[in-house]
């Protein structure tokens, strides 16, 4: 069984500790006891609706006075994406892009083609781009870097998970949703191989299940 945070009651860590996020309900802990590759909740539904809706009112209140369109990088973020954009409280705007990286299927080298971009004209924009993790920061860095040679008025990011420790360049985040232990984790739009992407929690992913 995994270990609850410090503060026990659900709320995001405040200090760079690695918090582990246990909310399994009794339909997510029989979902993972009956797939061998699935391990521990890691964030349950609830837990990921109660820290969305957090999310979208802080992102509310920061844009309340600047039009803000959403940037959503496709597939990890398409349902944190809906979920955020039903949180926020503002007239917001969608766009997508998909990137797909060209190192591994574990590891990021950093080099980042563009699947699919942009429809719309960021230029003068407030962007707020919505990543599913932010492992190594190193595809964050390319799609900061590639969205602010369009000339918007602003970039900030906001990212469901944060694995810890292991970023490379400093991502620079202005939303996290969870900072997790390092393990590779399935659901809520994260898949391994296009499988789990529809689960509605987050769990972590064993290979070699036996
Ligand atoms: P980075 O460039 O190392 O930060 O990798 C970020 C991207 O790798 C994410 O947008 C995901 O698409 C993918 N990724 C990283 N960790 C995981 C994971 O635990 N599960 C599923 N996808 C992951
Ligand atoms: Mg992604």
């Amino acid at each position: 069984m995994a270990v609850d945070d410090e503060s026990g009651s659900g709320e995001a860590a405040a200090g760079p500790g690695v918090t582990r996020w246990i909310d399994p309900n009794p339909t997510e802990l029989a979902a993972v006891t009956a797939d061998p590759h699935l391990g521990e909740v890691v964030v349950g539904a609830e837990a990921l609706a109660r820290r969305i809706a957090e999310l979208g009112a802080e992102i509310s209140a920061d844009y309340a006075d600047t039009p803000v369109l959403l940037v959503g990088v496709l597939k990890g973020a398409f349902m944190f994406m809906a979920d955020l954009s039903r949180a926020i409280d503002l007239p917001v705007e969608f766009d997508f892009m998909a990137v797909a990286s060209y190192g591994n299927a574990t590891k990021s080298s950093g080099v980042v083609r563009i699947v699919k971009d942009l429809d719309v004209d960021l230029s003068g924009r407030h962007v707020l781009i919505v990543e599913d993790i932010i492992d190594s920061g190193l595809t964050l860095a390319y799609l900061r870097k590639n969205l602010l040679a369009r000339h918007p008025a602003s970039v900030e990011v906001c990212a469901l998970l944060v694995r810890d420790g292991l970023q490379k360049s400093d991502p620079d985040l202005r939303y996290v949703g969870f900072r997790i232990p390092p393990e590779f984790v399935v659901g809520y739009g994260l898949d391994v191989a296009e499988r789990y992407r529809g689960l509605p929690f987050i769990a972590t992913y064993q290979e070699d299940a036996t």
